[in-house]
């Protein structure tokens, strides 16, 4: 276990509420590599003690990091140090798995379920079929370097992609809009994106290893090919604390 009570000096006398004091050594820490990645924190119990402060003290500190995305707790093994989180420009139509390779990280997915369901009022609207018609639905996990990172429902019109389901293999390995492109030809062009803030249910929670009920950034996406024709339409559940996402805005 890494030191951290060297980094960490506390003023009793200073109007600075001592959770803040606890917060910014430790932050200030982080930022200087003292404390790195994956490093695990000592119990609150022995900070408290080391630190002469009271538990709830240190409770509080570590609470704001941990919702901030700057510490992560792991159920019985204790508090490490998080990774940064992935920032996301929002403005390049690229895939998970580009995304994660350009920062290094290994991208991979886990298969939940791929089926052909017909087309509710939402699906039928975004990739403008007609009610009831077929859809093929591809639910996946995706991870970076095997940490999840994002739910994932991508919805394809059946029409345009026959024989998908043969492609399971290739589903669960590789990416979605390799196969699109490689397999149907299909070149994708354009997408039109929302972005809104949602509390995960307790099945997402689960399957994004997170605490229920905390925020997940859902975004949503109807991608089209070169002739302005929808062939997808994706729910993605990001993790709040591992993800955010970057605007460019110009005049
Ligand atoms: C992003 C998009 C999804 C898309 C996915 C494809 O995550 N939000 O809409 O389905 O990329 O990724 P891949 O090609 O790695 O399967």
């Amino acid at each position: 276990m890494i030191d951290v009570y060297t980094a960490m000096t506390l003023d009793g006398d200073s109007p600075v509420p001592l959770y803040f004091q606890i917060q910014s050594c430790l932050m200030k820490a982080i930022d200087n590599g003292t404390l790195m990645p994956g490093n695990k924190l000592p119990s609150e119990r022995e900070l408290a003690a080391k630190l002469a402060v009271n538990r709830l003290t240190v409770r509080q500190a570590m609470s704001e990091l941990v919702n901030e995305g700057f510490l992560t707790r792991k159920r019985g093994l204790g508090t490490f140090v998080a990774r940064p989180k992935v920032e996301q420009g929002l403005s390049k139509l690229t895939s998970f798995t580009e995304d994660m390779r350009k920062r290094g990280l290994r991208p991979a997915a886990r298969l939940i379920a791929l089926e052909v369901q017909g087309a509710d009022k939402k699906m039928a609207q975004s990739l403008r079929i007609g009610l009831g018609e077929a859809v093929i639905v591809i639910e996946r996990l995706r991870l970076a370097d095997e940490e999840p990172m994002a739910l994932e429902i991508s919805h394809l019109p059946a029409g345009r992609f026959p024989a998908f389901l043969t492609l399971r293999t290739e589903v669960s390995q590789g990416s979605l809009y390799d196969i699109v492109r490689d397999r149907y030809n299909v070149t994708l062009c354009a997408a039109v994106e929302t972005l809104e803030a949602k509390v995960a249910s307790a099945r997402e929670a689960a399957l994004l290893e997170m605490p229920s009920g905390m925020p997940v950034l859902l975004r949503e996406r109807v991608t089209f090919d070169q002739n302005g024709i929808p062939v997808e339409y994706a729910r993605s559940l990001y993790r709040s604390d591992r993800y955010k996402f970057m605007v460019e805005v110009g005049q």
